[in-house]
Order: C-alpha cells, then sequence, then structure tokens
C-alpha cells in the first residue's frame, strides 16, 4: 500500500511528460485502465480482513481520485496548448501592406504596332487585318513565286491541314486589300508571321507589317519619302540616316533592302537592316485585278521586332516571348 504514493507520483510524471492528446488516452489505461495498477490493488482487497479491507479501500479510491484529478489538469493544458498553437499559426498581421492588384502594361511588340498605326494613319493609310493560316496561292503564287521557284526556300513554313499553311510574311495581304479595294491603295496591315527559325535575330512566330501604296503615279520616290518619314517620327529623331540598297523580292521590281543608321548615341555609324521593300511587279499587280499599265505603286514589309529591339536598344529578340516580368517591366 506504500506503492500508492509511488503510484501517483508516476502518474503525475508520466502525465506530464506527454504533449500529444491521443498518447494520453493511452497511457491513462495503464493507470485507470481494468487492467490497470489501481484496478490491480482494488482485486487484493478480498483478501485482506474487514477492518483492513476499508482503510485500504479509502486509500485506493483517493489514489485513484489524485490520478484522475492529474489526468484531468493534464487534458485540459493540452487543449489549452493546442488552442493558443492555431492561434499563433492564424494569426493576422493587420500591419502588413495589402495584397495589390498588379497593373498590366502593354507589350513592347504591341507597342510598336500600336505606334506604326498611329503613325502611317496619321498620314492617310488604311489598316487591315488578314488570316495567319494562308493558303499557298496568297502567301506564294500571287506574289510571282509560283511552286518551285526557288526563293520560296527562304521561306520554309508550317503546314497546316488541307493544303494551309502558317503565312511566312505580312505579303499575302497587298493581294488580298487590293481585290478588295479600289485603287488608289494605301494601307498597312501588322500581324503575326511564321518560319521555320529559331536563334538571336530569328523566332518561329514573330510581327510584321505590310505597307501598300498603289496609284496612277506612285513612285519609288514616295517609298523613300514616306519610309524616312516614318523612321524619323517612330524613333523620334531626325538624327538618322536612310538608305536603299539593291536587293531582291519575287513580287518587286526593283527590290531595295531598306538601312538604316543612327547619327549619334551607341549605334551610330552602324548600318541596321530593318526592312524589306520595292515597287510591285507588274504580274502582281495583274493578281491585284489591275492593269499594270496604269497603276504602279511601292510596297514593304518591316520586322516589328526589330524596330522595337533597335528603340529599345534589346540585343536578344528571344527576350520579348519569354515572358520574364524583369525584362516585360522596363517597358511598363
Ligand atoms: N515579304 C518580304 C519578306 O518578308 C518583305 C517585303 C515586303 C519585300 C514587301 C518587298 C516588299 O521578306
Amino acid at each position: 500500500m506504500e506503492d500508492l504514493e509511488r503510484v501517483v507520483a508516476d502518474a503525475e510524471a508520466a502525465f506530464g511528460a506527454i504533449t500529444d492528446p491521443v498518447e494520453l488516452e493511452h497511457v491513462k489505461a495503464r493507470f485507470l485502465g481494468k487492467a490497470g495498477v489501481l484496478s490491480e490493488a482494488s482485486k487484493g482487497l478480498g483478501r485482506m480482513a474487514p477492518e483492513q479491507r476499508k482503510e485500504a479501500g479509502q486509500r485506493i479510491n483517493a489514489a485513484k481520485g489524485r490520478v484522475e484529478a492529474a489526468l484531468a489538469a493534464r487534458r485540459e493544458a493540452l487543449a489549452h496548448e493546442a488552442l493558443e498553437a492555431r492561434l499563433r499559426e492564424e494569426a493576422v498581421d493587420v500591419t502588413l501592406p495589402g495584397r495589390k492588384r498588379g497593373l498590366g502594361s502593354i507589350h513592347p511588340v504591341i507597342r510598336t504596332w500600336q505606334r506604326v498605326e498611329e503613325i502611317f494613319g496619321s498620314i492617310g493609310f488604311d489598316v487591315a487585318d488578314g488570316p495567319e493560316i494562308e493558303t499557298d496561292w496568297f502567301n506564294f503564287t500571287a506574289l510571282n513565286q509560283p511552286e518551285n521557284h526557288p526563293a520560296r526556300s527562304m521561306h520554309d513554313t508550317f503546314y497546316v491541314e488541307g493544303g494551309y499553311l502558317l503565312r511566312t510574311h505580312t505579303s499575302p495581304m497587298q493581294v488580298r486589300y487590293a481585290r478588295m479595294h479600289e485603287p488608289p491603295l494605301k494601307v498597312i496591315a501588322p500581324g503575326r508571321t511564321y518560319r521555320v527559325d529559331s536563334d538571336a535575330t530569328h523566332s518561329p512566330m514573330f510581327h510584321q507589317v505590310e505597307g501598300l501604296w498603289i496609284g496612277e503615279d506612285i513612285s519609288f520616290a514616295d517609298l523613300k519619302g514616306v519610309y524616312t518619314d516614318f523612321l524619323r517620327q517612330f524613333f523620334e529623331t531626325d538624327d538618322l540616316v536612310v538608305r536603299f540598297r539593291p536587293s531582291f523580292f519575287p513580287f518587286t521590281e526593283p527590290s531595295a533592302e531598306i538601312d538604316m543608321a543612327f547619327e549619334s548615341g551607341p549605334l551610330k555609324g552602324r548600318w541596321l537592316e530593318i526592312s524589306g521593300s520595292g515597287q510591285v511587279h507588274p504580274a502582281v499587280i495583274r493578281n491585284f485585278g489591275l492593269d499594270p499599265e496604269r497603276y504602279i505603286g511601292f510596297a514593304f514589309g518591316s520586322g516589328l521586332e526589330r524596330l522595337t529591339m533597335l528603340r529599345y536598344g534589346v540585343d536578344d529578340l528571344r527576350l520579348f516571348f519569354e515572358g520574364d516580368l524583369r525584362f516585360l517591366r522596363q517597358f511598363a
């Protein structure tokens, strides 16, 4: 019976060491369960003399009471701790700044697209939009580039079921627009274009803007004047020079590559190619449904990424398509 003090002390120590409420219920059985220490002690009562039995029974009950009290106290303490922990965890720091809704901005290439529309719009050019999935006829044949023409190899593209292809340039829009409008034709057609090509200056998807001006007396001098004026407005400087370098396109004759150079700044003196251009070929005028003896004019096709790279000094075109906010935020 001396042991009862020890049993109580053991129980208090065992309960006190437990931090998990489920485990506490397991340990409880060791002291208060049917096979627990105290139940075992009660079983011994039957063998005792009646006068001893009464006293021993009282002592066992008292011990049981103290163990139960220790258990209840521990249960409560654990429940309290759990609540405290939860409150700590779910605490809201009302002094933190709120979550703002992020403000979006226009992608730099689309910004160029918009500026090009504004500038050409201000000098009387219509803006047209056309399909990115094109027919072979509009993309090549109508542009004086029949099947097996060697220049097609520079425009390898993605072929779509049903004989369609992803347009390799915006030039098919010359033909589409001309066949739906009466001359004089004065239009730009910006949009997405596709080629099987990928490196620091080429992306399989890129943007171009086509320009077309056809009338009865539109000359190469008009092309030079209009395009130079456009570049001065686009780059917001008169401090640039423009050069027309002889080139070849099946749909223009003569053809020229348009180069420009800044007269000051980090790119001073370097010639940079920005556009193909030329006087629209008589065979193409005929595909417009017009008489090449009467109508004449020019076309150009410029890369919007190229113009954007020069405007902002970006040297890798792939940056425009990676969606890296650290890069894009610089233009916001
Ligand atoms: N379509 C040509 C290209 O993508 C550019 C061009 C357009 C050249 C119009 C002349 C006239 O390479």
